[in-house]
């Protein structure tokens, strides 16, 4: 590939904005692994999101692991 994944990716999804922002714990797009939760190509979830997930992941219970609301590893 010609450029890293998030550059890729960000030249279409704005990473800094708001909504962005919050369904990513505060991150910003340049600093986080896109493939490690979002299929680039097909899914059959909405909002691409790999289509087997860990449990508390797929239940939104981010909480449980980071408990701080960071999307730091905890
Ligand atoms: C050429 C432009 C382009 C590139 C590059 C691109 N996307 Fe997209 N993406 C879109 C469009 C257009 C949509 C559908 C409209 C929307 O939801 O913004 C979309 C939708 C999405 C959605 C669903 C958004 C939602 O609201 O459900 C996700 C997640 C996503 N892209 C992730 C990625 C990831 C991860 C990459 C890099 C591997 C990437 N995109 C690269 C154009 C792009
Ligand atoms: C079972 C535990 C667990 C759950 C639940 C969980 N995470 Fe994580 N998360 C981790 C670990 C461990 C890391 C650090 C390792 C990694 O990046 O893969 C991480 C890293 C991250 C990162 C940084 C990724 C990067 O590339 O640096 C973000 C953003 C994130 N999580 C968001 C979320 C969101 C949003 C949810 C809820 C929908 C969530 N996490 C639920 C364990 C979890
Ligand atoms: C730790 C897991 C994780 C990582 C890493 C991650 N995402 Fe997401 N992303 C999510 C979750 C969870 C949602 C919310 C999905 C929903 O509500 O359907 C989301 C939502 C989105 C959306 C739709 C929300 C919006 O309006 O912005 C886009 C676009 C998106 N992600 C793109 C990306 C891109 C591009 C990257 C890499 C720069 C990335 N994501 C990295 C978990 C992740």
């Amino acid at each position: 590939m010609a450029e890293a994944v998030p550059e890729q990716c960000l030249s279409c999804h704005d990473g800094d904005d708001e909504d962005f922002r919050a369904a990513h714990l505060g991150r910003a797009g340049d600093s986080i692994d896109c493939r490690k939760c979002h299929d680039p190509h097909v899914s059959s979830d909405e909002g691409l999101i790999k289509a087997v997930g860990h449990d508390p992941f797929v239940e939104s219970a981010c909480d449980v692991c980071h408990p701080d609301g960071q999307g730091e590893g905890p």
